[in-house]
């Protein structure tokens, strides 16, 4: 890790008061985060579940890992660290010979120190220490498959569904078309060329009318969710997470998008009410609409804006 993505690696955990009420953590108890992420909500729940619990720390980001285990030092010999993907949990617990545990949280999406990591390349902010990082948005830094990829392969069509289903994109047809055109030429690299092909594509109107450099951020997303796969994960997770909840314990999750909503929705409803009636159900819903953030912690942490929780408990 370089030292300035050292210095960046902070993240404010959001909605936290919410996390806590809703997964419960009792002293004593097993737990995971499953995107540990800084180790923000992996704090607060190491301090309720005291110094005879145990935390499993997952990310898939090795550099979130080594700074979550400088944050966590203060509990490392209670805190297990996994670099993986929660689309693999089964195996994973498998692996660590965990049957089952006291609780998951999954905080979905990138953190603020990913977007504002420099060599990244996940943010779409026109600042100048971040022109030109390669098109790169892997969460997993051992994954063969980057933003160039996406950028520099996918057909046009690929590029227009993915700009309008992830990123809700209004010109994506546009956007598509362009950097089809521009890859003729030559290969697009950089941060700086993407956001320079974005803004051809774009009316200077509509521009204008974003906060600065926000007029890119749909697309970047929509590339992001792409190259991690987000929502395919997020739906190969739900239903192993469940299994693997002890009777009574919870699962929160925290959305950031539309879609990874309605799968989480869509996968809690399953849960509790089998489609076919042969089944029984294996949870109960304890949040019937999802929770917001105050305007309160809106102000105070933009990146809490569009967070939804939802939460389950295993019967
Ligand atoms: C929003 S951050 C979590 C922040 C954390 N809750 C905190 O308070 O510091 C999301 C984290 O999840 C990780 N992540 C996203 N998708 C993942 C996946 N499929 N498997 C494992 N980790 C994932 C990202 O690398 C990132 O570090």
């Amino acid at each position: 890790m370089n030292q300035i993505d050292k210095v960046k690696f902070e993240h404010t955990p959001v909605m936290p008061k919410e996390v806590l009420e809703l997964l419960s953590p009792k002293p004593g108890g097993v737990y995971m985060d499953a995107t540990i992420g800084s180790g923000g909500h992996a704090k607060l729940i190491l301090e309720k579940i005291g110094e005879k619990g145990r935390l499993i720390g997952m990310d898939q980001d090795s550099q979130a890992l080594e700074a979550a285990k400088e944050n966590l030092s203060f509990a490392e010999n209670q805190v297990t660290f996994v670099k993986g993907n929660f689309r693999d949990l089964g195996k994973i617990f498998d692996n660590l010979k965990i049957e089952k545990v006291d609780g998951i949280l999954l905080d979905l999406g990138v953190s603020s120190y990913q977007l504002t990591s420099p060599s990244r390349g996940f943010s779409s902010s026109e600042k100048e220490e971040n022109l030109n990082a390669r098109l790169d948005m892997r969460m997993d830094q051992e994954s063969p498959f980057s933003a160039f990829d996406v950028v520099n392969n996918y057909p046009e069509a690929k590029l227009r569904e993915i700009f309008f289903r992830y990123g809700e994109e209004p010109f994506s047809t546009k956007i598509a078309q362009q950097i089809v055109k521009e890859r003729t030429i030559k290969p697009i690299e950089t941060t700086n060329d993407l956001l320079s092909i974005i803004r051809t594509a774009t009316p200077p109107k509509y521009r204008f009318s974003q906060p600065k450099g926000q007029y890119a951020s749909n697309v970047f997303r929509a590339i992001r969710m792409e190259v991690n796969q987000e929502l395919q994960a997020l739906e190969e997770m739900v239903p192993q997470a469940i299994n693997r909840l002890n009777s009574g314990s919870r699962l929160v999750v925290i959305t950031f998008h539309s879609l990874e909503d309605r799968i989480v929705k869509h996968a809690f409803r399953e849960a509790t009410q089998p489609a076919n009636f042969r089944e029984q159900p294996t949870v109960k819903l304890l949040t019937k609409k999802p929770l917001f953030p105050t305007n309160e912690e809106t102000s105070s942490n933009p990146r809490s804006q569009s967070a939804k929780i939802r939460a389950i408990e295993k019967l």
